[in-house]
């Protein structure tokens, strides 16, 4: 079971579009996917399903009121499970803020003696869990980094992303050096991409020249059925499949196996 963050403080980059869609496009090949909703917004929850009511959700699993096979939900795509969020999650911080090992309580979830039921007495794993992080570097962002894996991180090809890259990368050693010696980076994914903006060109390449193969070759286009599919409770991979955004994720999934083959 591999657990990857999709992390960038920025708000608005693209994290839960990739995080849904990446983990929609793994399931579709046979792959068991967990996704966490750990944004107290709860976007990629209303991305996966129509119902908005969740008594058990990724802020009662964060506080131990739930365990983990408790709060895992199926979704319309089959092998792609959720665990909902709801707004209380934003107080996590402060509800947590004087308790012990605040920063593992995601980590022992998922690395500890209490595995994923699907059925009383089936034990099930999965093949990938993603944690679909909110913006900022508080204490669920940093619960995710300190139970991965791996880092996935979706940037925009603006300046200020840059700017928010490098402070990413510190925050990343810092949990590294502190937390996880084994969280690496598992990649850079630009969305939003537009091939004929100079600006998006420039600072493509300016990364891809810093980051070299930590940067995916394949770059999410910028697509207005990315945007419509949540008010359908949609990934736009089921929206409208043969978009250029659903085909890039798709594109984006195969590139993800082929480095974990290679990894
Ligand atoms: N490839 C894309 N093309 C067009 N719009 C996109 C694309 N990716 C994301 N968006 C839109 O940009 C906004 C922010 O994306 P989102 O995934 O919610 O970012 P984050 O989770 O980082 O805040 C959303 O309205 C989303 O629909
Ligand atoms: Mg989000």
């Amino acid at each position: 079971m591999k657990i990857v963050a999709i992390a960038n403080q920025k708000g608005g980059v693209g994290k839960t579009t990739t995080a849904v869609n990446l983990s929609a496009a793994l399931a579709a090949t046979c792959r068991r996917v967990l996704l966490i909703d750990l944004d107290a917004q709860g976007n990629a929850t209303s991305c996966l399903t129509i119902k908005h009511q969740f008594s058990a959700n990724s802020y009662t699993l964060l506080m131990q009121q739930n365990t983990l096979s408790q709060v895992i939900i199926p979704t319309r795509i089959p092998d792609l499970f959720l665990v909902p969020a709801v707004p209380d999650l934003a107080a996590l911080d402060i509800e947590l803020a004087t308790q012990m090992e605040k920063e593992k309580r995601l980590h022992y979830v998922l690395k500890g003696e209490e595995r994923p039921k699907i059925q009383e007495g089936e034990k099930q794993t999965y093949d990938y869990v993603f944690l679909d992080c909110p913006p900022g570097l508080g204490l669920t962002v940093l619960n995710a980094l300190v139970a991965a894996d791996a880092v996935i991180v979706p940037m925009q090809c603006d300046f200020f992303s840059l700017q928010g890259l490098v402070q990413l990368f510190s925050t990343v050693q810092r949990v590294k050096k502190n937390f996880n010696s084994h969280l690496c980076f598992c990649g850079i994914v630009f969305t939003m991409f537009e091939p004929r903006n100079n600006l998006n060109l420039q600072i493509a390449q300016d990364v891809e020249s810093h980051f070299h193969d930590l940067v995916f070759k394949t770059k999410i286009p910028r697509n207005v059925r990315v945007r419509e599919a949540p008010s359908y409770g949609k990934p736009v991979l089921l929206y409208d499949l043969q978009c250029s955004s659903s085909l890039a994720y798709i594109d984006l999934a195969k590139e993800f196996l082929r480095r974990e083959k290679e990894s």
